[in-house]
């Protein structure tokens, strides 16, 4: 059976204002952030990751999820005390947050980036020659949306391999296909498959779009149909 990822995009005013929808750990967890910024976007994180668990399972009390945190920093979701059989990978960015689930072991990575400007230093610090080549060549007001989209899907892929941005960002190599490196923002508003070529570690299928000022990525090892939203259906597990 081909496996669907899942995904939930949320914003700030989204988030409800009480807590009870999290369980006594998350509390903890949350009472131990020292910073108001990164209380915020852990807690919008926790709350999108949770509607997405809730759809993909039926589920309508928030407080039977907990979306704990591996030794590595990924979310590992939990429910009703014992681990979910899903994979889930999480983002957040300005005020927003994103979250992608799939069923099963895939390894899997999410990013939300906010379309801007990042410059020639950066290209040429973190993106290989051939993406440094693609970002060149690409229409002078389309060259923000592909450096956006192929950082936002070495996140992706980085998270996908659970080691992050510690890990050398040349060392994964993002191939869109050429129609979108030419022409992005004509039909970037739809998911659009790519894929990436990793270093001693094989390839990932990617999806990407645009939502508004912000840019969407998903990683997955497996060759994966075009990601769903969670809440347009309820999807049994
Ligand atoms: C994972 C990482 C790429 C996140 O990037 P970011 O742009 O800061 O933040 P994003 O909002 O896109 O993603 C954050 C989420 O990634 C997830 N995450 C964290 N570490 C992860 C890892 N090793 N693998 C997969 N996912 C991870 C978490 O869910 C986190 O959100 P949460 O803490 O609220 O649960 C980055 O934090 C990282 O590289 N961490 C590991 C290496 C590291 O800490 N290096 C030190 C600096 S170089």
């Amino acid at each position: 059976m081909t496996q669907q990822v899942y995904y939930s995009l949320q914003d700030r005013r989204q988030l409800p204002a009480g807590l009870e929808w999290l369980t006594a750990a998350e509390r903890a967890h949350l009472d131990g952030f020292r910073f108001d910024k990164r209380r915020r976007d852990w807690l919008l994180g926790r709350w999108t990751a949770k509607q997405a668990v809730m759809t993909v399972a039926a589920l309508s009390n928030p407080s039977r999820v907990e979306v704990a945190t591996a030794n590595d920093g990924a979310p590992l979701p939990r429910l009703d005390d014992r681990p979910f059989g899903a994979v889930m990978s999480l983002s957040h960015s300005n005020d927003r947050a994103f979250c992608a689930v799939a069923f099963g072991r895939t390894e899997l990575g999410c990013d939300i980036e906010l379309v801007e400007s990042r410059g020639r230093a950066f290209v040429e610090t973190y993106f290989t020659d051939a993406e440094s080549r693609q970002i060149i060549d690409a229409d002078q007001h389309d060259r923000d949306l592909l450096t956006t989209t192929i950082w936002s899907a070495k996140e992706s892929v980085l998270k996908a391999l659970r080691i992050g941005l510690g890990a050398d960002t040349r060392s994964v190599e993002i191939i869109p296909d050429e129609r979108f490196a030419k022409h992005g923002n004509q039909q970037s508003a739809t998911w659009q498959a790519g894929r990436a070529a990793v270093r001693n570690a094989g390839e990932f299928g990617c999806w990407w779009r645009r939502d508004g000022d912000f840019v969407l990525s998903i990683a997955a090892r497996a060759p994966l149909p075009a990601p769903m939203p969670v809440g347009s259906e309820t999807l049994a597990a």
